[in-house]
C-alpha cells in the first residue's frame, strides 16, 4: 500500500479481535508515531502502552468518576459495568500523551500539532500493517482518576488513547464522509 492509499482509506476500526498485537509490531508504530515533525525536536510526547490486567486497572480508573458523577443514580451499576468494559474493546491501547516541552524556543501550539501528527502516523502505520486502530479520547482522557492511575506529571495531558487490533471480520467498508474539497479550498493566484 503506498503513502496516497494509505492516508486515503484510513478509517477508524471499531471491531477488533481480541488477539493482541505483538509488542514487536507496537513498536514498530510507535517508531512511525515518533517521525512526526516537532519544531526544535521538542518531542512532545511519550506513551503508555496498556494491555491483559492493566485494561482492568484503566476500566476501574475510568469507572471512578462514573461513580462520583452517577452516586444517585438507579442506573449506577449498569453505568459501571459499562465503563470498566471501555478499555476491553480492544486487546491493547496505546495512551499518547502529551509532554509540554521545556525547551527555551517550544511553541506550544506548535507542539500540540506534532502531537497530532504523531497520532496520525500511528493510526497510518497500523493501517499500513494491516491492524485496526479506533482513537478516542471522551470523559476519561480529562478525568483527575486516570491521570493519577497513570502518573501523570502536572501539565502532562492525554492526547488519546488509541486502541488496536486485529479487525474483526464483516466490517463495513464505507468511509466517513468528506465535504467536498473546494468547499474549503481558497486557490489565490490561478486562473
Ligand atoms: C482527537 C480525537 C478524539 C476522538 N475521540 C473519539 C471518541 O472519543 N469517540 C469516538 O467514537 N471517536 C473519536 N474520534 C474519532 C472520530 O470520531 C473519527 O475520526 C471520525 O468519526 C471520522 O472517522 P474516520 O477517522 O474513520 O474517517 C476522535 C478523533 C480525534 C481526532
Amino acid at each position: 500500500m503506498d503513502v496516497y492509499e494509505a492516508i486515503t482509506t484510513r478509517k477508524m476500526v471499531s471491531a477488533v479481535e481480541s488477539k493482541a498485537p505483538s509488542r514487536a509490531e507496537i513498536e514498530r508504530l510507535l517508531a512511525a508515531a515518533v517521525r512526526a515533525p516537532t519544531h526544535h525536536l521538542t518531542e512532545p510526547w511519550r506513551f503508555i502502552v496498556i494491555a491483559g490486567a492493566g485494561l482492568d486497572d484503566l476500566g476501574d480508573a475510568m469507572a471512578m468518576r462514573v461513580r462520583a458523577q452517577f452516586a444517585d443514580s438507579p442506573e449506577l451499576d449498569q453505568k459501571l459495568e459499562l465503563e470498566k468494559s471501555r478499555p476491553k474493546r480492544a486487546p491493547v491501547i496505546v495512551v499518547v500523551i502529551y509532554v509540554p516541552s521545556t525547551h527555551p524556543k517550544a511553541i506550544e501550539i506548535e507542539d500540540r500539532h506534532s502531537i497530532g501528527a504523531a497520532m496520525q502516523n500511528l493510526l497510518l502505520a497500523a493501517h499500513g500493517m494491516g491492524l485496526g486502530a479506533y482513537l478516542r479520547t471522551g470523559p476519561a482522557a480529562f478525568d483527575e482518576n486516570v491521570r493519577r492511575f497513570l502518573q501523570l506529571d502536572p501539565g502532562e495531558e492525554i492526547a488519546g488513547f488509541i486502541y488496536l487490533g486485529y479487525p474483526a471480520p464483516g466490517q463495513p467498508d464505507s468511509r466517513s464522509i468528506r465535504s467536498e474539497i473546494s468547499e474549503r479550498t481558497r486557490w489565490v493566484g490561478w486562473d
